[in-house]
C-alpha cells in the first residue's frame, strides 16, 4: 500500500525550526517560523493568559464535549475583535477552528462545496501554506501581482490590473494586515480600490488575518475586514489567536462567513459544522476558553491589550535598530524598507541560495523565500544579523 509513495517533501517553515533546534552553534538566530520572542529569546505566555488559565482552572467543572462550532461565546468575541459594526455582525456567523490554518481549510472546503471549480487568487508571493491548503480542497489557484521587488512595497496598480481578471466565480485571498511573507500592506486607498473592484466584478474577498495588533494596532489592523464587510454582500474571513494572544500551540482560530443575510450565513455555518464533523469533529477547547475568559473580563482585556502593544512597539524598535545597524555598517539605505514593513515579517529580496548562505555561514535561519521574522530577533543579535545581511548581499 505504501511502497510507491515518494519520500516526503519538507515543510519550508516547520522544517527550519527542527534544523534550528539541532544546530549547536552559540550564535544561532531563529528568524524562521513566525513566533514572537522577547529580549531573552523566549516566546512568553502573556500575563493575561496566565491569569485567565488560573481563573479557568479554579472554575472548571467538566471536560465534556463542547460542540462542532466550538465555544459560541469565543465565536462572538473573536468576531467582535474584528468588527463592532452591528449591521455586519447581524449577517455574520462563524465557527471556532484549530488555528487559522484550520479556518483556511474549512473555508476552502465550503468554497469548493458551494462553487465547485472556483479559482482562488493569491498574492504573489503569499504565505507558503495558502496554495497547498486551497489545492487540498480541490480549488484552482491563480496569482495576482502584489509585491514590487524594487520598492519592496505593494504594487497596487499591478495588483488591480491582475484582479480585473477575477470574476463572479472567483475568490480573492487577501492578508488582513502584516502581509506574510513580505511585510508590505495595502494602504487605506488600496483596500478601497480592491473593494470597488470587487463591487464591480463580483469576486468574493477572503481575508486571512493572523497578526491583528502587530501592525498599526488592534483597531487599525482590522480596517480591511471592516471596510470590505461593510461594503460588500459576501465575504469569508479566517482569524487567528496564535500570535496576538501567544496561543500558538493551542490552535485557536475562527472561520467567519459574512452573508447577504443571516439565513445565508447560518446555512453556510451549518455546512462548516458538517465539514468539521467529517474532519476533526470539534476544535480543541483550551485556547478558545482562554480568549473568551480574557475578553469577557475588563481588567484582563486591558492587560492583554497593553502587553500586545508593548510587543508591537518592541517590534517597531527592532526594525529601526536593524536598519540603523545596516546603515551604519554599510553606509547604504538599501534595507531601509524594513522600517516601513508591518508585523513580524520582511522579505529581504534574497534568493534561496543567499538564505542558505545566511543559515550555513552565519547561523541565521530565515525562510528560503527570503523572509525573516523580525519578531525572532533579540536586541543583542542586531549587529551580527546586520553584518551578515550586508555580507550575503555583497
Ligand atoms: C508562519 O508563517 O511562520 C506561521 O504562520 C507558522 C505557520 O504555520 O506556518
Amino acid at each position: 500500500m505504501f511502497s510507491h509513495l515518494p519520500s516526503p517533501q519538507q515543510d519550508p517553515i516547520l522544517s527550519l525550526s527542527a534544523a534550528y533546534r539541532k544546530d549547536t552553534r552559540d550564535n544561532k538566530v531563529d528568524l524562521g517560523i513566525g513566533v514572537y520572542k522577547n529580549s531573552d529569546g523566549v516566546t512568553p505566555v502573556m500575563r493575561a493568559v496566565i491569569a485567565a488559565q488560573q481563573k479557568m482552572l479554579d472554575a472548571q467543572t467538566t471536560k465534556a464535549y463542547v460542540g462542532m462550532a466550538g465555544d459560541e461565546e469565543f465565536n462572538l468575541q473573536a468576531l467582535r475583535l474584528l468588527t463592532q459594526d452591528q449591521s455586519v455582525i447581524e449577517r455574520a456567523s462563524s465557527i471556532q477552528t484549530p488555528g487559522a490554518s484550520g479556518g483556511l481549510r474549512m473555508l476552502a472546503e465550503i468554497i469548493a462545496f458551494s462553487q465547485p471549480g472556483s479559482t482562488v487568487w493569491l498574492s504573489n508571493p503569499s504565505y507558503v501554506n495558502h496554495q497547498p491548503v486551497m489545492e487540498a480542497a480541490g480549488l484552482k489557484v491563480k496569482h495576482y501581482q502584489y509585491f514590487d521587488a524594487k520598492t519592496k512595497q505593494v504594487d497596487l496598480n499591478a495588483m488591480l490590473s491582475d484582479l480585473k481578471g477575477a470574476g463572479r466565480q472567483d475568490i480573492v485571498l487577501l492578508h488582513g494586515c502584516c502581509h506574510n511573507p513580505t511585510g508590505a500592506d495595502l494602504s487605506v486607498e488600496g483596500w478601497k480600490a480592491v473593494t470597488e473592484l470587487a463591487q464591480h466584478n463580483g469576486f468574493t474577498p477572503f481575508i486571512d488575518i493572523a497578526y491583528q495588533g502587530f501592525g498599526n494596532g488592534l483597531e487599525q489592523d482590522a480596517f480591511g475586514v471592516q471596510y470590505m464587510s461593510a461594503n460588500l454582500p459576501e465575504m469569508l474571513v479566517t482569524s487567528s489567536c496564535s500570535k496576538n494572544f501567544g496561543l500558538y500551540r493551542e490552535r485557536t482560530g475562527s472561520a467567519i462567513i459574512i452573508g447577504e443575510n443571516i439565513t445565508h450565513a447560518n446555512n453556510a455555518r451549518g455546512k462548516l459544522m458538517q465539514l468539521a464533523r467529517s474532519t476533526y469533529t470539534m476544535p480543541p477547547a483550551h485556547g478558545a476558553s482562554i480568549v473568551k475568559t480574557i475578553l469577557l473580563d475588563n481588567d484582563l482585556t486591558a492587560d492583554w491589550k497593553s502587553e500586545l502593544e508593548e510587543m508591537r512597539l518592541r517590534l517597531r524598535a527592532l526594525r529601526t535598530g536593524l536598519c540603523q545597524e545596516i546603515k551604519q555598517r554599510s553606509g547604504s539605505d538599501e534595507f531601509e524598507f524594513i522600517k516601513q514593513h508591518q508585523g513580524m515579517f520582511s522579505v529581504l529580496g534574497f534568493s534561496a541560495e543567499q538564505m542558505v548562505k545566511l543559515r550555513e555561514q552565519y547561523a541565521i535561519y530565515g525562510v528560503d523565500d527570503g523572509r525573516i521574522n523580525i519578531a525572532g530577533l533579540r536586541e543583542q543579535d542586531l549587529a551580527n544579523v546586520a553584518q551578515a545581511i550586508i555580507d550575503v548581499k555583497s
